[in-house]
């Protein structure tokens, strides 16, 4: 019999501080940085964010996440043997978010570790860990995406400061004979570095180049609606199945442009895409266990339905996850 692993338990966590458009473009307005309510709506579909407070970290938000996401499951931290946290924002250069968020927990002696994959990571995670899980290596895993993006903007930057957000998604993903994460599809194209990164790094006790985040957004804009539609039926042809048999799409929250785009292109209704990128922007690692944790949280995806998770951005990174909840 295959052993399949599945979602048995979802959470997240939203840091209190909310900004709306208007209270962000008040903010940057103090600083001579222009833009518009307008603008922001009518470009990407955000109307608010979370921001984090400065002692608030990537394994704080990925705490309480995933408290909830191992209460939803019924189980203990001590219950759990693997831990992947996605984030491009850690705590520390080293450890891993992981390793603290284990500590956090209450728990030990399970493996922990991050996976770097920007906004495709939680995608990444999911699929390591579905991995390890079939292969036997591990029973019941943590995997989480948490993300303060706010600490890596550029407020100076109206063409990137007004898109993100903090937040943290968390799943329980356990061994089972029942699906299940039916495929996954991962893609990476490293020629792309360029369009979308935070260039420094830390040399000799001191952050050499850029530690704020770059981006090229026409360009990620054009690569992402490409692949989103070339990874969602790569994934769904692995699995025998086709776009229309689809219950939600729970793509990355970067814009809902980008959404309606991929959806178009998989002649699917928007009635059949999460969207939460109005509430929470684009919080990278996070979005897509937070809008998946939204839909199950409100009722609207259920046990049994057919979904996909997509993620898309920095590296290039993408990918596809398809499950049975
Ligand atoms: O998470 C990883 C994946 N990331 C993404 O998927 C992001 C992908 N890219 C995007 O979502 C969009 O490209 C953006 C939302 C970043 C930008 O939207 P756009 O429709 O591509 O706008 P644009 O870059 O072509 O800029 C249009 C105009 C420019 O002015 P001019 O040159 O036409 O006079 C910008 O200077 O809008 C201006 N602009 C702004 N105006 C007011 C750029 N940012 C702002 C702003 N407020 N915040």
């Amino acid at each position: 019999m295959r052993r399949y692993s599945r979602i048995t338990g979802t959470g997240s966590y939203l840091p209190p501080r909310r900004l709306s458009n208007a209270d962000l473009v008040r903010e940057l307005a103090a600083k001579g940085v222009e833009t518009s309510d307008e603008w922001i709506v009518e470009r990407t579909g955000i109307r608010a964010r979370h921001f984090a407070e400065p002692d608030v970290g990537s394994s704080d938000l990925a705490l309480k996440a995933s408290q909830q996401a191992l209460q939803a499951a019924g189980l203990a931290p001590t219950d759990i043997d693997l831990i992947i946290v996605a984030t491009s924002t850690p705590d520390m250069v080293f450890p891993s978010t992981a390793c603290i968020l284990q500590h956090k927990l209450g728990s030990a002696g399970g493996a922990a570790f991050d996976v770097q994959a920007v906004c495709s990571g939680f995608v990444y995670a999911m699929t390591v860990a579905d991995a390890m899980i079939q292969s036997g290596a591990a029973n019941r895993a943590l995997v989480v995406g948490a993300e303060v993006f706010s600490r890596i903007l550029d407020f100076k930057d109206r063409t990137t400061c007004v898109l993100f957000g903090d937040g943290a998604g968390a799943v329980v993903l356990e061994a089972s004979d029942k699906p299940g994460i039916l495929a996954t599809d991962l893609h990476a194209d490293g020629k792309h570095v360029d369009i979308l990164c935070v260039p420094g790094h830390v040399t000799g006790g001191q952050v050499l180049g850029d530690p704020l985040l770059k981006m090229d957004g026409q360009a990620v804009f054009k690569l992402a609606v490409g692949v989103l539609e070339e990874s969602a039926r790569a994934v769904l042809a692995k699995a025998g199945k086709e776009p229309a048999q689809l219950d939600w799409l729970i793509p990355h929250q970067a814009n809902i442009r980008i959404m309606q785009s991929t959806a178009k292109r998989l002649k699917l209704s928007m009635d059949h895409v999460m969207v939460t990128v109005d509430q929470h922007g684009n919080t990278s690692a996070a979005s897509v266990p937070l809008a998946l944790d939204a839909g199950v949280r409100g009722g609207r995806i259920l046990p049994g339905q057919l979904v996909m998770l997509e993620g898309v951005g920095g590296g290039f990174t993408w990918g596809a996850v398809l499950l049975n909840l």
